[in-house]
């Protein structure tokens, strides 16, 4: 049975997209042009021009036009950040197959900050070099190589407690959708730890994941403000943006350290009890690896599922379609909902720039790129261009269908799509974030109609998130 979850459409991601890099690297003409560069003020750079644009939750908006005015390669510096910004999915796939056996990415420079000033250790997304890879690759076994399957039992529960609540409001507005979203997907990360016992222990927790909840969200709230104040200065001038978010930071790490606890108090035969017992990690390292896991489930999954609701209620005959397939087919082998979450993540990246510094000298689009120079790809504008996605504005899950020749159907080049970014160092939730979202559309969709009220436009609290609530009205079937 296993076998079904290791054919799920994200080994696309990994595997087959991957062209071969050696024929990229012969079609580059080695000549060197000048990276075009956005020039700022003295001191403020192009802070001015960020704020114009809607500041930091526009970034993508701003980015997007930055690459219309000085083309798929150019060089701004943005707050602490220089960096060189591209948005041609060949050139990405230069980068990655030149990111160096331990890959290094750009953390937020505010987390870093409160990481040194408070000495806290933190999980893998945190690591670099050989540590990183350590964990890495006892990581890449047990959650995307062999993903266990028991699970899914447990995450059943989850999602029938959630839908039960939800009954409570039929026919009305969902008063807190987000949430709920965020209680769900860490729900689901607990459930996943702690494996068949989580029905037994479920109501000692809420609680705690009801606070943990809560404080994640606040984190990435307060860590985008940062877009155009810099942390160190916040922090130096003791701004009130530094001081929520070291509270919000100090909530969250507590919250899910509180959680931790217990749930390796329950002696379950989830992951934690093969990360316990099959391999040698030292406890503390076991809290903190579990601890990010936890934090880096709550809005990732919470965003893109929301995203998901969202769209299927704007799009009442694809959602019709949606629920006719998954009356014939398992959710797990239903390719039509495969399809609807590959198209609403390339929508709303919920990662809109992904990051890596290159090891050494690379030639991108006739630009030679100099060795530890921070690349950064715009995933938005590369998913919303009309050269890789025909119509690239709209919501056409059927894009995804494989020709006779085996090209999509309305995809030119589906690297330039990568919502869970690539490589060594790409996701290592996202197995189990494709399975709990299959899982939330296919239950939520046989047992309602989503209705979305209001359109929305995006906007960055670091990750994609809506400019506005979203209002969705579910009805009975
Ligand atoms: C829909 C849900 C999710 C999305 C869209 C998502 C997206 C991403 C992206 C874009 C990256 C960076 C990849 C790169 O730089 O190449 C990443 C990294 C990561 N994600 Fe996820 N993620 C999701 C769910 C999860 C979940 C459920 C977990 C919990 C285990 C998780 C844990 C991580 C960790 C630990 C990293 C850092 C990996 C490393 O540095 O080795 N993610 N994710």
């Amino acid at each position: 049975m296993s076998n079904r979850y290791c054919s799920l459409v994200l080994v696309n991601f990994t595997k087959t997209r991957f062209m071969s890099t050696s024929n990229l690297k012969n079609i580059r003409t080695k000549s060197k042009k000048e990276i075009p560069i956005v020039k700022g003020l003295p001191i403020v750079g192009t802070m001015f021009s960020i704020l114009a644009a809607g500041g930091g939750r526009k970034l993508h908006e701003y980015i997007d036009k930055r690459h219309e005015q000085y083309g798929s390669v150019f060089r701004e510096k943005l707050g602490p950040v220089d960096a060189i910004w591209i948005s041609n999915p060949l050139d990405m796939k230069l980068l990655f197959a030149q990111e160096g056996k331990f890959p290094k990415h750009i953390l937020p420079e505010a987390w870093l900050l409160y990481n040194d000033t408070y000495g806290q250790q933190r999980g893998l997304y945190f690591m670099d070099g050989k540590e990183w890879w350590k964990y890495r690759q006892i990581f890449n076994k047990i959650m995307l190589k062999d993903l266990n399957v028991h699970f899914i039992e447990s995450y059943k529960i989850v999602i029938n407690d959630l839908l039960n609540e939800w009954e409570l409001r039929d026919g009305q507005v969902l008063p807190n959708l987000i949430a709920d979203l965020y209680k769900l997907s860490i729900s689901f990360m607990v459930a996943h730890l702690v494996g068949g016992v989580y029905d037994n222990y479920k109501n000692d927790i809420s609680n705690d994941v009801n606070c943990l909840a809560q404080s994640i969200q606040k984190v990435f709230q307060c860590t985008v403000k940062f877009t155009v104040i810099p942390a160190n200065i916040s922090k130096s001038l003791k701004l009130k943006i530094w001081n929520d978010f070291v509270l919000a930071v100090d909530n969250s790490i507590e919250s899910a350290n509180n959680l931790v606890s217990k749930l390796m108090s329950f002696n379950g035969d989830g992951l934690l009890n093969s990360i316990l017992n099959v391999h040698d990690i030292p406890i503390d390292m076991v809290k903190r690896l579990i601890v990010d896991f936890i934090i880096a489930a709550g809005d990732t999954t919470a965003y893109s599922t929301q995203w998901s609701l969202y769209t299927l209620g704007l799009h009442k005959s694809i959602q019709n379609n949606l629920r006719h397939s998954l009356l014939e087919t398992d959710f797990l082998e239903c390719d039509y909902l495969n399809n609807v979450l590959k198209e609403v993540l390339r929508m709303y990246p919920l990662a809109p720039f992904l990051a890596r510094f290159s090891p050494n000298d690379i030639y991108l689009t006739d630009h030679m790129i100099p060795a530890n120079s921070l690349v950064v790809m715009s995933m938005f504008t590369s998913g919303r261009n009309g050269k890789y996605f025909n119509n690239p504005d709209d919501f056409e899950p059927d894009r995804w269908n494989r020709l006779k020749n085996n090209k999509y159907k309305g995809v030119n080049e589906p690297f330039a799509t990568l919502p869970y970014g690539f490589g060594a160092r790409s996701c290592i939730g996202q197995k189990m974030a494709h399975v709990q979202m299959c899982l939330t559309l296919a239950e939520c969709i046989k047992r309602y109609e989503i209705q979305t009220m209001k359109p929305v436009k995006i906007a960055l609290d670091l990750i994609t998130v809506p400019d506005n609530h979203i209002n969705i009205k579910l009805q009975k079937i």
